[in-house]
């Protein structure tokens, strides 16, 4: 994990993101159930700990701290996709979304990802809110995808910096 997550550590102050370990699973299966209708089981969780494919991330308030947010992304060849992002409720509006998501898109980047796919829940505008800024842009929809309630994905794709190829090769 590199630079992408500092850029939006102002309003965080004290936030620390590290890679998530087992000791983490309880609190980030706990806060899943708080911002899920539909959420992931805590074993689908445990399954993530230590993939060399997956990047997973928990965000605590301070070191040692409660955990306040996590992103799970996964990467094959030259592709990523943002499997699940969530902030606690209580921590909401104060930049970790953003720094999570910050610093998976540069995690994707120095694994070599051309492109970023993520899905979204049609009726999720802050989520959308977020990707957009961070250069998501719409590409197509899942119908009724979603359980609980039954609702569209939208599906979201950026593309990161093209690999620069030497002309004189
Ligand atoms: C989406 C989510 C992760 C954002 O986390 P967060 O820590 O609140 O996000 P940030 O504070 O970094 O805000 C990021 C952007 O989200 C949008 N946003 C945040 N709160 C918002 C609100 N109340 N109203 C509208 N937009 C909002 C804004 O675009 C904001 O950027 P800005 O501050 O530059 O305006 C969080 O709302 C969440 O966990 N939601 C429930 C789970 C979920 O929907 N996950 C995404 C599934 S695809």
């Amino acid at each position: 994990m590199g630079d992408g997550a500092r850029a939006t550590t102002a309003r965080m102050s004290g936030t620390v993101i590290e890679l998530a370990t087992e000791a983490d699973l309880a609190e980030v299966a706990r806060l899943e159930r708080r911002c899920f209708s539909d959420p992931w089981s805590a074993r689908s969780f445990a399954d993530l700990v230590a993939n060399s494919r997956v990047l997973f991330l928990c965000a605590r308030t301070h070191a040692g701290g409660p955990a306040v947010g996590y992103v799970v992304a996964w990467f094959v060849a030259d592709e990523g996709e943002i499997a699940n992002l969530a902030v606690s409720p209580d921590e909401r509006g104060k930049g970790v979304g953003s720094a999570l998501l910050d610093a998976a898109l540069a995690e994707a980047t120095r694994r070599g990802a051309i492109t970023v796919y993520l899905e979204v829940r049609d009726s999720n505008e802050i989520a959308r809110a977020l990707y957009g800024s961070r250069g998501f842009e719409e590409i197509g929809r899942r119908r009724r995808y979603y359980r609980r309630p039954v609702e569209d994905a939208v599906i979201l794709r950026r593309t990161l910096a093209s690999p620069v190829v030497n002309a004189d090769q």
